[in-house]
């Protein structure tokens, strides 16, 4: 029998990925949300500020997928926007925690997002792998606030599976569409040295691992959900230029030029680092695109 799932943020990026393939495999999928959207998925509601989360939203539900938090390359990290960025995930997840320590449910699994910032940024060539310490710096700080609090939900026995996130490939959205747009109209350069590396993930592999995460009983802690080869930003900017017919490369755009324009939320772009796929690979999941290329051709094509 398919499970029931409740997805946190289900209305975003990855959230709408995986909801059309959840249901797609037969799955019941509600979201959790903070406002009344108009797509016909089930929706219960959730004030985070005011710790409420609505009566039924638990019942008969057998899985919490927690992606919601506000997003980091929206705005400038002003320190305001910084506490929004922390809260929204860690009070969220201590929401979530509460309401299934008092109330009455049959929740045996929690799979929630996470993200490779959790490592800190790193220039070296070696592939980093989960048992790696939390690193330093705004992003990792507030990762590993995150996942504390997402572990504490494996206190009331539920099983927690933590996919630390890379880069996502969209063709809707996300850095793909920053990048490509520039692409486009022939300015493309790689950013600040380009030795960054940049650990990409196709959104068909990344929703497919979230699928395993939810299946797989035998699946516990953290997963990074990222593609097997990594590359470093020039050479991204080179496929990508390749992939969309582009004779690219410019010199490249000095850091400098990026940090003012967009302060330290530039490291998301300056920096980067390389994130090993072995450990998802070991538990079995085979991805669909292992390489830069191949998943660029895809995301190109699509409508
Ligand atoms: N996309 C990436 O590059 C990436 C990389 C690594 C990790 N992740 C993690 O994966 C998760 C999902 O990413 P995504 O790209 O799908 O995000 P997204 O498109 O920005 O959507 C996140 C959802 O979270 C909810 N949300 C927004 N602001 C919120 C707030 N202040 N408080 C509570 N909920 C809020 C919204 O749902 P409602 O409006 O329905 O409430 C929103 O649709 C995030 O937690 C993100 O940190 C993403």
């Amino acid at each position: 029998m398919k499970e029931n799932i409740l997805i946190t943020g289900g209305s975003g990026l990855i959230g709408s990925h995986l909801t059309a393939q959840l249901q797609k495999l037969g799955f019941l999928v509600a979201h959790l949300s903070r406002a009344p959207r108009t797509d016909k998925t089930q929706t219960f509601f959730w004030n985070i500020e005011k710790h409420q989360l609505g009566q039924d939203a638990f019942k008969k539900m057998d899985t919490i997928v927690h992606l919601a938090g506000t997003n980091i390359g929206d705005k400038r990290w002003t320190e305001k926007r910084k506490q929004e960025i922390l809260r929204s995930r860690v009070d969220s997840t201590r929401l979530l925690y509460d309401e299934l320590k008092s109330r009455e449910h049959k929740i045996k699994n929690f799979v929630s997002a996470s993200a490779i910032g959790y490592y800190g940024t790193d220039d070296n060539e070696s592939f980093i792998t989960e048992s790696r310490n939390p690193g330093s710096g705004f992003l990792a700080d507030v990762v590993r606030q995150w996942e504390e609090a997402v572990d504490a939900i494996a206190t009331l026995g539920i099983r927690v599976v933590k996919i630390r996130t890379g880069i996502p490939l969209t063709p809707e959205g996300g850095v793909l569409k920053e990048l490509a747009g520039p692409v486009k109209y022939f300015v493309a350069a790689p950013l600040g040295s380009g030795k960054q590396f940049l650990s990409w993930i196709h959104i068909d592999d990344l929703v497919n691992i979230y699928v395993k995460a939810i299946q797989d009983k035998h699946m516990n802690g953290p997963y990074n959900a990222v593609a097997p080869s990594p590359v470093t930003n020039r050479e991204f900017i080179y496929q990508l230029a390749k992939a969309m017919n582009k004779p690219v490369l410019l010199p490249n755009a000095p850091a400098i030029v990026l940090k003012i324009m967009f302060g330290e939320m530039s490291e998301l772009v300056l920096k980067g680092a390389k994130i090993s796929s072995q450990k998802i690979q070991a538990a079995g999941f085979e991805f669909k695109y292992h390489n830069l290329e191949d998943a660029l051709r895809d995301l190109m094509t699509r409508d």
